[in-house]
């Protein structure tokens, strides 16, 4: 194990840099030391993200947006195929098309009609059987693998692919599992996502109404410090606090009596673990790594939660909970997702981090002590090198012309250029925890080594 990012804390020296001695509420500090970071909007190319549960889609095209490109998903026969969904003749979505022929998709408009496999166009329906475009042209087709029951699509430059497994925790392909899960598009930009999941201070007092932490006390605050162990970066707590004595104000805390504690402050050191996440001897509970996927480790269960660009102004959050067992085992735990699971967690819980990542507005921003988790999953992106995802310019109508090059201008009904970026955080404000789309039907898996769903599921 390798801790390279030993953060320690030092009350000087505030994450993020020196703070402005002035105590306006406007004085703040930017996201300038991060400049990769704050240009991802769309997120980072070169991932490969999931995107949809593999069973909702069907021979019905499927619309989506993924790090701000349109994409639609199709089931042909065994297999399912992406492509980007615009029609390069007059920018109409394939996904309002038709199924005229096998293997193929036709635009609505005037039945251009595209082999799904490779994106060619390869048929004309209203230019007759020698019309001279086919062959000539064709859509952008995506790389799409299946896993864990969800559809994964790569983001980026096809020189730049690697398997998806490099995109998937180890133990999720290593070992057998049942999960249950749940993906909804919700407000927000996908920073804001990953930052309030990894973040070191809301869970305490944020999450001390939640249904699900009714019966377990939670820490006042904790002294935490980072370490990067392979692809992940965990928050280690070096020190736990049941309650916070603030001088002249009084005590504040979440024990009550009708609440256990302690929780252990690492998975590891609870007397009953589960085999699996024993052996992962984390150092603590919560762990994130790119291009934004938060692991938060239990005795017996993991919990998983991706963060995939939609838009500027909304995050795809799937989110699953994983238990290592078969078996009667296994089925207990399905029982438990549905009963309770899946509406006190991956409901209610994660409703109050919707809640936020949907009101906040930064920057500017005045970060303290805690924020060393904040500060510190900006540092990884900073420094791994990675291509940030713009949008093309307006397609010039040649195929597949998805290259990412320029923000497209966007201007204000007034003529006024709005800046790129703007929209990443210029936030409306509102009053109600709320997910953008309605929740789904919860996924139950049985889940093969490999990462694959078990036959018959
Ligand atoms: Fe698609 Fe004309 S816009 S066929
Ligand atoms: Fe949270």
């Amino acid at each position: 194990m390798t801790d390279t990012t030993s953060a320690p804390i030092n009350p000087d020296e505030l994450p993020g840099g020196p703070l402005s001695a002035a105590s306006d509420d406007f004085v703040g500090q930017d996201w300038g030391s991060w400049p990769t970071y704050e240009a991802a909007t769309l997120g980072f190319r070169n991932f490969w993200y999931p995107i949809a549960w593999e069973h909702q889609v069907t021979s019905k095209p499927m619309p989506l947006t993924v790090c701000g490109e349109q994409v639609v998903l199709i089931r042909d026969g065994d297999e399912i195929r992406a492509l980007h969904d615009r029609c390069p003749h007059r920018g109409v979505p394939l996904s309002l098309g038709r199924r005229e022929f096998p293997g193929t998709i036709s635009c609505p408009y005037h039945g251009w009609t595209y082999d799904l496999e490779d994106g060619k166009l390869v048929g004309v329906v209203t230019d007759g059987p020698d019309s001279p475009i086919c062959g000539r042209l064709g859509v952008r087709t995506y790389a799409l693998e299946r896993r864990l029951g969800l559809v994964w699509v790569f983001i980026g430059d096809p020189a730049e692919m690697h398997p998806v497994e490099d995109d998937i925790p180890r133990e999720l392909l290593e070992n057998d599992f049942v999960m249950g899960g749940r993906s909804d598009v919700r407000e927000g930009n996908w920073r804001f996502a990953a930052e309030n999941g990894f973040d070191e201070g809301h869970a305490k007092y944020l999450h001390n109404t939640a249904l699900w932490r009714m019966f377990k006390v939670m820490p006042a605050w904790n002294r935490t410090r980072l370490v990067e162990r392979d692809e992940w970066l965990i928050r280690v707590q070096d020190e736990v606090n049941w309650e916070t004595k603030i001088p002249g104000l009084g005590t504040w805390t979440n024990k009550r009596w009708w609440r256990t504690m302690p929780l252990p402050d690492a998975p590891g050191k609870a007397a009953d673990v589960n085999p699996v996440i024993k052996g992962l001897d984390l150092p603590g509970f919560v762990s994130i790594r790119l291009p934004g996927l938060l692991r938060v480790a239990y005795p017996h269960y993991i919990h998983y939660e991706w963060y995939v660009p939609v838009d500027a102004d909304t995050v795809r959050y799937v989110q699953i909970m994983v238990r290592f067992e078969k078996g009667w085992k296994a089925a207990r735990f399905g029982a438990l997702y549905l009963g309770a699971i899946r509406w006190l967690f991956h409901g209610q819980f994660t409703g109050q981090d919707a809640w936020m990542v949907d009101v906040m507005d930064a920057p500017p921003e005045r970060l303290y002590r805690p924020d060393i988790s904040i500060t510190g999953w900006r540092r990884v992106c900073e420094r791994a090198g990675l291509v940030v995802q713009k949008l093309a310019a307006r397609p010039d109508g040649n195929p597949g012309s998805m290259a990412a090059t320029n923000l497209p201008e966007v201007r204000k009904s007034d003529g006024t250029p709005i800046p790129p970026g703007f929209r990443a955080t210029g936030k409306r404000a509102t009053a109600a925890p709320a997910a953008t789309s309605a929740p789904e039907e919860p996924q139950l898996r049985r889940i093969r080594r490999g990462g694959r769903v078990a036959d018959g599921e």
